[in-house]
């Protein structure tokens, strides 16, 4: 009777070996970004084809225990032990990942530091800007915001863990000072509206692909260059981080690296971060619209937005890989979005993955000139008129034009950097170098320049309204 009950529990072990590698394959293929890994990465394609393959192994090995040892029963015996330890193990295994993979998301290692956003917004009147710190234990945080010829405002957040102090109403180009919990003055200036006559030109950072949390990134060379952008910025109005901040987004502790450094600089610089496919990778997402979503907003649908400032319209795309999760009413979005902007005025679109760009062949794949992003958005762009388009994932710095449209490339804050070995037709200049991109708008202009990490600069280009 003890041998029957033994017997059965190790027959349902067996079979909830392919149950449970069924559920948890349905379940990563359900998550935004692991189509494109394995589309975009063969190294992975095998490891997650191996991971999900392994509810199978146990049965099959059973089976041909079965089918050839009938006759050799002490061969049998210790066959049908190997194979039930062995269902053991791998269903052990698959739950324990699976289990691992959910509670990532949920776990957070401690209280993340300042960052300075500017809100989601559309229309004439400027953005706002939206102090963001999350803090391990629920409370409610108090900042005090004033300027020289203000008086000071008393700014409360929710009491929750995601704070999002809103910095309203704030008038172009004055400089301000904010102090968190009574604790340090910290000034920034306002953005510059050029629309307005006498108005400063606005001079936009674009990097991108830190990748924090990775032992291959150049951390001395991402320092310095934010140490020469905090030494500017009374010149520098706006940072555009275009994702591929951390190595394994779905790892709170490459998001503390993360904000720990990009704090001391983007507490004093407004930014608008745009999400890459490490960050997003296995629900890291959620981490990100925790940290760094301006409204503090939770959906998956909430990483596309869009910031106008002034004439100067920036759509933030959810593009991370390529189209793989790139939504029928995101690219509807981004059609109406575009078609409600006046002609004169500035259209700027920020994604992490790439259209045209140089690069070579990686993981078997090739890592330039994406054409499903060509195909789908390229036509919009041109038929909308779109100026400007900045993309990260590939890791050099590149200026591309096609059909009136001006590309760059921008993944050089830290990550190794690609080797080239393709050349895109759209090409107009491309090196391989840490550094950054920085834009100077004006009504009618806009220079495009180019610097090394250590602010030599490299390449320049005007672009005419
Ligand atoms: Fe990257
Ligand atoms: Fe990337």
């Amino acid at each position: 009777m003890a041998k029957k009950k033994l017997n059965r529990f190790w027959a349902l072990i067996l079979i909830l070996n392919p149950i449970a590698s069924l559920a948890l394959g349905l379940w990563v293929f359900s998550l935004p970004g692991t189509l494109g890994l394995v589309r975009w990465d063969s190294f992975y394609r095998l490891l997650v084809g191996l991971v999900l393959s392994l509810g199978l192994w146990a049965p099959v090995l059973w089976v041909v225990g079965r089918l050839f040892l009938r006759k050799r029963k002490w061969l049998a015996k210790i066959w049908g032990v190997g194979v039930a330890a062995l269902s053991a193990a791998i269903l052990a295994f698959t739950l324990g990942a699976w289990g691992y993979l959910i509670a990532q998301p949920m776990l957070k290692s401690g209280d993340k530091p300042p960052v300075l956003l500017v809100s989601s917004h559309s229309g004439a009147a400027m953005p706002d800007l939206t102090l963001a710190v999350w803090t391990k234990t629920p409370q409610q945080l108090t900042a005090s915001l004033g300027s020289e010829t203000e008086p000071t405002r008393s700014i409360l957040s929710d009491s929750g863990r995601v704070h999002r102090l809103l910095f309203p109403k704030l008038q172009p180009e004055r400089v301000y000072t904010y102090q968190l919990e009574g604790g340090e003055s910290v000034s920034f200036r306002a953005l510059p509206d050029i629309a307005l006559e006498g108005s400063k030109p606005m001079k936009v950072v674009f990097s991108s692909d830190v990748h924090y949390g990775s032992s291959k990134s150049s951390a001395e060379k991402t320092t310095r260059m934010m140490d020469q952008w905090l030494s500017r910025k009374d010149e520098i109005d706006l940072f555009c981080l275009l994702g591929d901040i951390t190595e394994l987004g779905f790892m709170d502790s490459d998001w503390q690296d993360a904000l720990d450094s990009l704090s001391p600089v983007f507490s004093q610089i407004p930014m608008i971060p745009v999400i890459g496919n490490h960050d997003l990778l296995f629900q890291g997402y959620r981490h990100y619209l925790d940290y760094l979503h301006p409204e503090g907003r939770t959906s998956f649908e909430d990483l596309y937005r869009r910031v106008d400032i002034g004439p100067v319209h920036f759509l933030l795309l959810n593009a991370v890989w390529g189209t793989e999760d790139v939504s029928r009413e995101q690219l509807a979005w981004l059609e109406a979005q575009l078609a409600s902007i006046p002609k004169d005025h500035w259209k700027v679109v920020l994604s992490h993955a790439y259209y045209y760009a140089s690069g070579s062949t990686f993981a078997g794949e090739p890592w330039y000139d994406n054409r499903e992003m060509i195909r789908i958005f390229g036509p919009i762009f041109e038929k909308r008129g779109v100026d400007l388009v900045v993309s990260g994932h590939n890791h050099l710095l590149e200026v591309l034009e096609h059909a009136g449209v001006t590309y760059a490339v921008v993944g050089v804050m830290g990550a190794p950097l690609d080797t080239i070995t393709y050349r895109s037709p759209a090409s107009v200049w491309c090196r391989d170098v840490h550094g950054w991109m920085e834009v100077t708008w004006t009504a009618r202009e806009a220079t495009l320049q180019f610097f090394q990490w250590d602010g030599v600069p490299l390449f320049s280009q005007t672009l005419t309204k």
